[in-house]
């Protein structure tokens, strides 16, 4: 693999430790769907209140996404992660010890701003710590932990709902919380965020431990101090035409993450089993855990082939499979006389869906929103970016349900199949090729 055969087990570890944020970003927000049926027992929740202890993590993303660039900016990126670590930790021990519904909620509300935190930093951090031939696969790594987590969670919830410790399940989140606050105390401050605010000599020291090679360090130092050069920061700075294309591509590819679909699955999965006719709760839970590891999986084809293959060839190739699995499965539960085969095709779809979306939409629309800013706007960007990414998650699994009843299964699949291809033609027409392109390097020119 290029990232061993250069050596460069040093970023490899400050991207993996910063990958922790990503673990607990897919743990925390897997793992309330098998908490909740005992939360709403132990706290008798009515169907409403059910729903809000689920969406409200989502409130707090938005919340801490929308300020994380800024404070990421002010303070390094290096801090933030340690806050946003110290944040899940806080989170997790209130919900864990509530002692009633309304501490619950605060706790995962907390949680929810370490998510927001961490969904903006991490990426970002790694993007600035790592060398252009290697920076795909460690973003893509990242997204990694995020399946890593969702999979975690599905197994914690599965083995522990015999005794129905959801307390256990929430609070479990403390050990890779500290983990976190411990693994980033001993990190290097971004390389770039330290050119930033010149202290230039710092900056000098980490490119060379990041590169070992004198001229490659030198080359890349220079693209960073001409990068800031241009004086205009902040939202002032989006005015200039390449600067708004690269937002607009950025929101844009944000949402159409989430608008195709992905967290129907990952979040009510088993819902989904179940309208498909399998009846069992546990098989149904069981076939989730199996979605979990094929997310997982298939996520290691992006880490092996994006910095080879290219973002875009990725994307297309897993758009595909999303929209041939969702056009199965609105054609599935469009046909009456296919009821005793739709639970088999459902899975199948519902795999070849997940897997697809693991290897491209998945990891490369992180990778795609930390590389397309420059330096100066790079947290703010990425912060308005992120902030889209949760407000679309949370639209999609609030009114999925809804869409269901109204619209019927196979349209509301058939609306997501819709989308992937947008999403394709979106690609194809906005998305620039940054594949072993020095991350100063990468321009996105006005639409
Ligand atoms: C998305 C999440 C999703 C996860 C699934 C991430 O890239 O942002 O919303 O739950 O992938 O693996």
């Amino acid at each position: 693999m290029t990232l061993l055969r250069s050596g460069q087990a040093y970023v490899l570890l400050v991207a993996s430790v910063a990958a922790l944020g990503g673990l607990l970003f897919g743990y925390d927000t897997g793992v309330i769907s098998g908490a909740i049926l005992f939360i709403t027992k132990d706290f008798a929740l009515a169907a409403r209140e059910q729903a809000f202890t689920i969406s409200v993590v989502l409130i707090g993303c938005i919340a801490g996404s929308a300020v994380a660039g800024t404070v990421a900016d002010r303070i390094g990126r290096r801090l933030t992660l340690l806050v946003a670590g110290v944040v899940f930790f806080a989170g997790a021990l209130v919900s864990a010890f509530t002692p009633n519904e309304d501490v619950l909620l605060f706790g995962r509300f907390v949680v929810g701003i370490g998510i927001g935190f961490s969904s903006v930093v991490a990426p970002l951090y790694i993007s600035e710590v790592a060398p252009a031939n290697v920076r795909g696969a460690l973003v893509s790594l990242y997204q990694f932990a995020i399946t890593v987590g969702i999979l975690a969670a599905y197994v914690v919830d599965y083995v522990l709902a015999g005794g129905a410790q959801w307390r256990w399940m929430l609070g479990l989140a403390v050990i890779p919380s500290l983990v976190l606050i411990v693994g980033m105390l001993g990190m290097p401050e971004s390389p770039r965020y330290l050119f930033k605010i010149s202290r230039d000599a710092r900056a000098r020291d980490e490119l060379q431990r990041i590169y070992r090679d004198p001229p490659e360090a030198a080359r890349e130092e220079q693209s960073i101090l001409e990068s800031l050069r241009t004086k205009s920061q902040g939202f002032e700075a989006f005015r200039q035409p390449a600067l708004r294309t690269a937002l607009m591509i950025g929101i844009t590819l944000a949402v159409l993450q989430q608008i195709t679909g992905i967290n129907t699955v990952i979040y009510y999965g088993p819902q989904i089993f179940q309208m498909a006719g399998i009846s069992s709760a546990s098989a149904s839970i069981l076939a989730q855990t199996f979605v979990g590891a094929v997310n997982a999986g298939m996520t290691l084809i992006a880490i092996f082939f994006v910095d080879r293959v290219g973002r875009k060839p990725l994307l297309y190739a897993g758009l595909t499979g999303m929209f041939v699995a969702l056009a199965a499965m609105a054609y599935a539960f469009s046909q009456p006389h296919l009821s005793s085969s739709l639970g088999a095709i459902a899975l199948v779809s519902m795999m070849v869906f997940v897997g697809c979306f693991a290897f491209s939409l998945g990891p490369i629309v992180w990778l795609l929103i930390s590389e397309i800013f420059p330096l100066r706007v790079r947290g703010l960007g990425m912060s308005l970016s992120t902030l889209s990414n949760w407000v679309g998650n949370f639209f999609v699994s609030q009114f999925f349900l809804t869409m269901v009843a109204r619209l019927g299964h196979s349209a509301t699949f058939g609306i997501y199949a819709v989308l992937c291809i947008v999403t394709m033609l979106f690609v194809r027409a906005m998305v620039p090729e940054t594949k072993q392109e020095l991350l100063e390097q990468i321009r996105v020119s006005a639409a």
